[in-house]
This record gives structure tokens, C-alpha cells and sequence, in this order.
């Protein structure tokens, strides 16, 4: 991965943003105002933007596995007037940055405007199968039983959760299995992080280290990657790990929702999988701007933003942002203002949608010079015009409940020169005079 040194960042920073080419594919539709076909014209288009998801064992996005196969021709005609209507709207590929930052992030899902054209023109044109010898060869996918490859450590709780008919939500930390011995004889660097919920009752899941230093300070649990609705499986940049220390026990934090009534208990045992650094690599942070439960929402309000900001005691690079909030959530915006006085936007999401939970990778990452201003803007609509509201009538403050609501504009980051970070130990802040917040909270 290419890095802008912190000169170039300051010049380039709002360029890339402004100019980065995208890097949608053209369609190979060879006739444009001809009849486009499934092998010529559909297919190569699916294999690019929806099969990642949509195969069997497709992406489990937080325990959201895409509802069909669109693998071959079969699989892909019923669904064909379902196809137009999802891409017209915007709603597949799931991906919900503004326009404005197309190309900047390295697992961007979108479709160009000539790709939408050629899908909505073969549903309305018949849907025609074209010539199979004409098709691309059909993709290979990991037949791996983890997304992230073969993993060095698989736990699942210790014991199955009884997820109780009357149960609607509910936070708990639970044991995982015993770390066979010798694992973590030594600090462990996860590179790739992995979860199976087990059964539908579960909402997600933040996976914690109790480590021997941190066992006896409460809330002093280090956060490892989680997994929450719509969130890819963790997979972090060349060269950095989050740092699983020496003889740590794994807790997982499980938030189980569902509706209640008689036959809807569960019995969970979810499982994580890690997959450690073979090699020497810096350490890497997810931290979130500013207090995040310094907030409230009035009721029937819409259009109701609030702003966290913080000054950056050291020079940080960011690897990648998840803006994370509850039901009411309803757009997200990060910006830097630099010590020179450069503003730059970073990431917006003009309309956030809870039940996809991004995590936002850039392609080249962000360094930012310490004494920069990083501000995080959440809005919030809580009125009857949101469809997820479930009860626009209500005061709403933070909680751990889905039914409350959150304010973090998480980063994942690491220091700029790794010598910044020697001998730091458990929980590191990037800002000025501050602890990072407690250990409660959500996302990957
Ligand atoms: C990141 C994973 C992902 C990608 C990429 C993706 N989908 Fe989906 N898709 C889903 C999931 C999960 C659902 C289930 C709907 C939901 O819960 O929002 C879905 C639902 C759908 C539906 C609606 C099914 C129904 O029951 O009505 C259609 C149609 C669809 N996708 C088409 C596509 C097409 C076409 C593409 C590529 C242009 C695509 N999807 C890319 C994950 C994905």
C-alpha cells in the first residue's frame, strides 16, 4: 500500500478525496443500445459487485448471509425485476459513503451509472440468457470454513447461553473456551478476526482480552474486533495487528435481541476466530472522538446532529473509520482541521443505515499531524419518518441497548512513528489529556 509522507498529506489529502478516479469497471455491454445478455453483459457485472455475498457460504456479515445464490443463469432470472428495482434505488451493493469519495476506500461497493443501465435494460428486455460459451469463467471462492483464511486460534463461549423466550435484549459478557496453552505464552498480533454467531437471537458481538494487568481495573478489559449486522469480517492492513497480550483470557461481550414469546429460546454458543501475525508488526488502535455518552435526542426531532471533537496529542495514521449508532442513526460525517489551518472532509454517509455496519478502509491511509482537530458529526432522526424508529415518542440517551442510542465515530489507527507507541501497554488514546472511555460500546 502506498503512503503520502505528512508534506504530501497536507497538499494531497483534499485532492484524493476530490479526485480519486473510481474504480468501477466499465461494462463490457459491446452493443449499447442493443438487448445486454446474462453471459455477456450480466453476468461479468455480478461477479464483480454481488457474488462476494450473494453465493452459498457467501460473506457472513455479522450473521446477514445474502438470501440467494446469483451464480449462474438459473439462480439469477427469477430474481431479475428484484435486481432492477435493489440497484435503481441504491439499496445493492450495500455501500452507503457519499459519492464524493469514490475510489477512496478499498472495499467501496458500487455500481457505475452504465452498470445499473445494462441490469435495468436486461430485466426489461426479457432477461435473456445469451450465449453461455460467451460468459466468463465462473469465480472460485474460498472454500475455507473462515473468510479470512486458516486461523491460528477458533473459541467459542465456554458454555451455551440460554436465550430465554421472554429475553428481548440483552447485553452480557460470557467466557469463552480456555486459550490452549502455549498460544499466548507470548503477546499475539491479530491480523484478521472472524465471528460465527451461532444462532439468529444474536444482535453482535465485541470480543475483549482480560489480560493479567488489566484483571483487576474495572472496565479495564482491551477491545478486540467484533462483529455487528452487516459488518464484513475484520482483515487489517499489511504490517499492523491489535495486540492480543501474553496470557489473556477472551471474553466476549454478546448483545442478544429478538422477540419474545413462547418457542423463541435459543440456546447460543457463538464462536471467534483469529489469525496472528507470522511476523514483527506495529500495533494498532480503535478509538473512538470524544465522550460519546454526552448525548440525548429529543423526542419526534429530526435533523438532530451532534459533534464530538478532539485534538491529536501525536501524529496518528488512520487506517480505517466505523461510524457507529443505533436505530435513530441517520447520516455520519468525520473531518480533520489540520494545524495549518487545511479542512479536510473525510468520510460522510449522507444516509446511515443501521443494519449495515461498514467499516470504512481507506486505500491509502490517513496521516494527520498531531495537533489536528478531528471533529465527528452524527445526525439523528427520531421521528415517525424513520421506518427503523421503534418509538419516535421517546427521549432517547446513551445505552447499550438497541432501543438506546450510540455516538462513536470509531477509527482504527496506529502511530505515525512506531516509537511513539513503545512500552504504552494496555488502553492507548491518540488525544490530548484523555483516557480513552470506558469499554462499553459496539462495531468492529
Ligand atoms: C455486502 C454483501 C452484498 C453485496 C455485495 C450485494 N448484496 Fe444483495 N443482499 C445482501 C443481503 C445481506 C441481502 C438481504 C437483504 C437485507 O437484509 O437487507 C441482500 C438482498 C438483495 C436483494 C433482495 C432480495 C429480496 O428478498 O428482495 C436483491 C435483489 C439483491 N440483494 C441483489 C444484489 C445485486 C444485484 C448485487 C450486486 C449489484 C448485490 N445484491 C450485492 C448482501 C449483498
Amino acid at each position: 500500500m502506498r503512503r503520502f509522507t505528512r508534506t504530501s498529506l497536507v497538499v494531497c489529502g483534499l485532492l484524493v478525496l476530490i479526485l480519486a478516479p473510481s474504480f468501477g469497471a466499465e461494462t463490457s455491454s459491446k452493443d449499447k443500445s442493443g438487448t445486454p445478455t446474462f453471459s455477456e453483459d450480466v453476468l461479468p457485472i455480478l461477479q464483480r459487485s454481488c457474488q462476494t455475498c450473494h453465493r452459498p457460504a457467501g460473506l457472513n456479515l455479522g450473521g446477514m448471509i445474502a438470501p440467494m445464490p446469483l451464480l449462474t443463469y438459473q439462480e439469477t432470472r427469477p430474481w431479475a425485476k428484484a435486481i432492477a428495482r435493489v440497484v435503481e434505488s441504491g439499496e445493492m451493493p450495500p455501500w452507503h459513503a457519499s459519492d464524493d469519495y469514490a475510489g477512496v476506500f478499498s472495499n467501496e461497493r458500487t455500481l457505475s451509472d452504465a452498470e445499473i443501465e445494462t441490469l435495468l435494460r436486461w430485466a426489461k428486455t426479457g432477461a435473456r440468457p445469451g450465449d453461455p460459451d460467451k460468459a466468463p469463467p465462473p469465480l472460485e471462492w474460498p472454500s475455507a470454513e473462515w473468510s479470512i483464511g486458516e486461523p491460528d486460534l477458533v473459541l467459542s463461549l465456554a458454555e451455551p447461553f440460554h436465550v430465554d423466550d421472554d429475553l428481548v435484549d440483552l447485553n452480557i459478557v460470557l467466557a469463552a473456551e480456555a486459550v490452549p496453552v502455549g498460544v499466548l505464552d507470548r503477546d499475539r498480533y491479530i491480523v484478521a478476526a472472524e465471528y460465527k454467531p451461532d444462532t439468529e437471537a444474536v444482535h453482535h458481538i465485541i470480543g475483549f482480552a482480560v489480560t493479567p494487568e488489566s484483571a483487576d481495573r474495572p472496565g479495564g478489559f482491551l477491545r478486540l474486533p467484533g462483529i455487528a449486522p452487516g459488518a464484513e469480517p475484520s482483515e487489517f492492513p499489511p504490517g499492523y495487528g491489535i495486540r492480543l497480550p501474553k496470557g489473556s483470557k477472551i471474553m466476549m461481550q454478546m448483545h442478544y435481541h429478538k422477540d419474545p414469546g413462547p418457542g423463541t429460546e435459543v440456546y447460543d454458543q457463538s464462536t471467534v476466530a483469529f489469525k496472528f501475525a507470522d511476523e514483527p508488526v506495529q500495533e494498532m488502535y480503535v478509538s473512538s472522538v470524544g465522550d460519546p455518552r454526552k448525548m440525548y435526542l429529543p423526542a419526534n426531532t429530526k435533523d438532530h446532529f451532534i459533534t464530538q471533537e478532539e485534538t491529536l496529542a501525536k501524529d496518528i495514521t488512520i487506517m480505517s473509520l466505523l461510524p457507529h449508532m443505533h436505530y435513530r442513526g441517520a447520516y455520519s460525517h468525520y473531518v480533520a482541521k489540520l494545524p495549518d489551518g487545511t479542512e479536510m472532509s473525510f468520510l460522510e454517509v449522507p444516509r446511515y443505515d443501521f443494519n449495515w455496519q461498514t467499516r470504512y478502509r481507506f486505500k491509502q491511509h490517513l496521516r494527520l499531524p498531531a495537533g489536528t482537530r478531528l471533529e465527528v458529526t452524527m445526525g439523528y432522526d427520531n421521528t415517525a419518518g424513520n421506518p427503523n424508529n421503534p418509538d419516535p415518542n421517546a427521549e432517547v440517551k446513551w445505552g447499550d441497548s438497541t432501543d438506546d442510542e450510540m455516538n462513536l465515530g470509531f477509527f482504527y489507527w496506529a502511530f505515525t512513528d512506531a516509537s511513539d507507541g513503545e512500552g504504552l501497554g494496555g488502553r492507548v488514546s491518540p488525544f490530548l489529556a484523555r483516557e480513552e472511555a470506558g469499554s462499553s460500546g459496539s462495531g468492529d
